[in-house]
């Protein structure tokens, strides 16, 4: 079987999912972060299925964006199957993307969102010198699956749907899982025979398994791990789904030398890439393309969105971090909020309750407490104090503010955008800066203090009759209250 190496793939993924009870179509609900159908597709890329072909038919054009965003480069092809008139029709539809294709086949349903590599190696070995193998499984509950038909010799016969199941067919246990590898001509020829003379009155692609029996060629069914064949119907499934596969990822972590404090307790994307002897505190969520460098610390309670983290960065707990930039050594939060656009050099420290948004820091730059840092340029080393606002909206545009290397700002001050402070200037404490601080000046932009000697002891003179007829009444009531309690 020479014909073996070219492999075709098809994806049945046109099914509304009704039980979902969602507007998002089934396929598109995210397992752990990706949209269920881009499981099985890229296991199919990865086996270098070319090409494969996805069966489109509910909100198609959605389904098709999403995937195809997803995978730009791939070799994919869209069908439409306009009406879902059953598994074997939805194949059928495929054929046209295929034309002139004479290899091997391997059709996976788009719900099935767990399916690991070595079990479709052991499918495609499976079937091969054989028209047609397929993946078979026996979960607790065999209701509602196709079973699996095998002859007094133990070949198999048909695959029977359930509400075609004869009386005695009831107790089989072997389940079809809907996961099949096959010859292109046969399964071509195979589907033109289906009918639609069964309980459901629909194309069923189970079919093909009989046809191959009364070909004189028995079909391979091989036993598979529910966890990796398992469907997804709802929501108690895609739950479990993620569940599982949030588990996976876990464990490739570990297994590249990351620490987990709280494996089951961690929220880590299918795309995020981590660095040996990083940490990861429990109730950390990273998401998107994130990446985490060596040896860098990320606290109990953070979430990490498309961001990148160099290694040996701390992130303290309770940071909130969204396409941001941390670079080497770094240390942000406790309680740190980075937004997009946020770029810290090395070393640079972010404090507690502080924002950054389109905001570079360069090397060494600290902003340890309070501060809001928009729109801005922070120079090396620079040290924004406690409280400090870069007032970067007008009502109308968003200005900057930069400040060179080695500049000090004191607490409590406002930057007022569009406004410049030179290298290694200083601003007092509490100003309102809104004209440019020319390099090592000093910018005091407030008031002048006033001291009035002797000033509370005359006040409390002037207060002193009132106080007194106030008071009696005042603890009248605390003592009522007290019998009360
Ligand atoms: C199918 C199998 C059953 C197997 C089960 C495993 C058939 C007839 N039955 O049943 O033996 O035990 O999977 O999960 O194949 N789809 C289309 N177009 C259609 C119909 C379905 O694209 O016209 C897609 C669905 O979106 C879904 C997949 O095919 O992704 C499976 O269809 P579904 O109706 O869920 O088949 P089952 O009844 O689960
Ligand atoms: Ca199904």
């Amino acid at each position: 079987m020479s014909k073996d190496s070219a492999r075709a793939a098809i994806i049945l993924a046109a099914g509304k999912g009704s039980r979902m009870k969602s507007e998002l179509p089934k396929v598109l609900h995210p397992v752990n972060g990706k949209a269920m159908a881009t499981f099985p597709i890229r296991r199919a890329l990865a086996l270098r299925c070319d090409p494969v072909v996805v069966v489109v038919g509910h909100q198609h054009e959605r389904v098709r964006s999403e995937l195809e965003a997803e995978f730009p480069e791939a070799p994919l092809r869209f069908v439409h199957q306009a009406e879902q008139l059953g598994t074997g029709h939805a194949v059928a539809t495929a054929r046209r993307a295929l034309a002139g294709f004479d290899g091997r086949v391997l059709i996976v349903c788009g719900d099935v969102p767990l399916l690991t590599g070595p079990t479709l190696q052991r499918l495609m070995r499976a079937g091969r010198g054989r028209l047609v193998a397929g993946l078979s499984m026996r979960p607790e509950d065999p209701h509602g699956y196709g079973r699996v038909v095998r002859d007094e010799s133990g070949q198999v016969m048909a695959v029977v749907e359930q509400k075609d199941l004869a009386p005695g067919q009831k107790e089989i246990s072997e389940c079809n899982a809907g996961i099949y590898d096959c010859d292109a001509k046969f399964l071509w020829k195979a589907l033109r025979q289906l009918r639609t003379d069964n309980a459901q009155g629909e194309y069923y692609l189970t079919d093909i398994i009989a046809a191959a029996y009364e070909a004189g060629q028995p079909a391979a069914m091989i036993d598979a791990p529910e966890e990796d064949v398992m469907g997804v119907n709802d929501r108690v499934e895609l739950a479990r789904a993620s569940r599982i596969q949030r588990q996976r990822v876990a464990i490739r972590h570990m297994q590249a030398g990351v620490t987990l404090l709280a494996p089951e307790a961690t929220y880590i994307e299918e795309d995020v890439r981590i660095g040996a002897d990083a940490v990861i505190e429990p109730n950390v969520a990273l998401h998107g393309a994130t990446r985490i460098g060596a040896g860098a610390r990320i606290g109990f309670g953070s979430v990490i969105r498309s961001s990148r983290i160099a290694a040996g960065v701390e992130v303290k707990s309770y940071s909130v971090l969204e396409d941001a930039v941390v670079g080497e050594n770094a240390s942000v939060g406790p309680f740190a909020r980075l937004r997009p656009g946020t770029r810290l050099g090395e070393g640079v420290r972010i404090g507690n309750f502080v924002e950054t948004k389109n905001a570079q820091l360069g090397e060494g730059a600290k902003v340890n407490h309070l501060s809001y840092v928009g729109d801005a340029v922070v120079g090396k080393r620079s040290n924004v104090g406690a409280g400090t606002i870069t007032c970067n909206y007008d009502g109308e545009k968003k200005h900057r503010t930069v400040l060179g290397d080695d500049v000090f700002v004191g607490s409590d001050s406002q930057l007022v955008a569009p406004v410049k402070v030179g290298d290694g200037a200083y601003v007092g404490a509490g100003s309102t800066v809104v004209e440019d601080v020319p390099a090592g000046a000093l910018a005091v932009a407030r008031s002048r203090q006033v001291v009035k000697e002797g000033w509370v002891a005359s006040r409390k003179k002037k207060a002193a009759p009132a106080a007194k007829t106030a008071r009696p009444a005042k603890a009248a009531r605390t003592s009522r209250k007290k019998t009360k309690g």
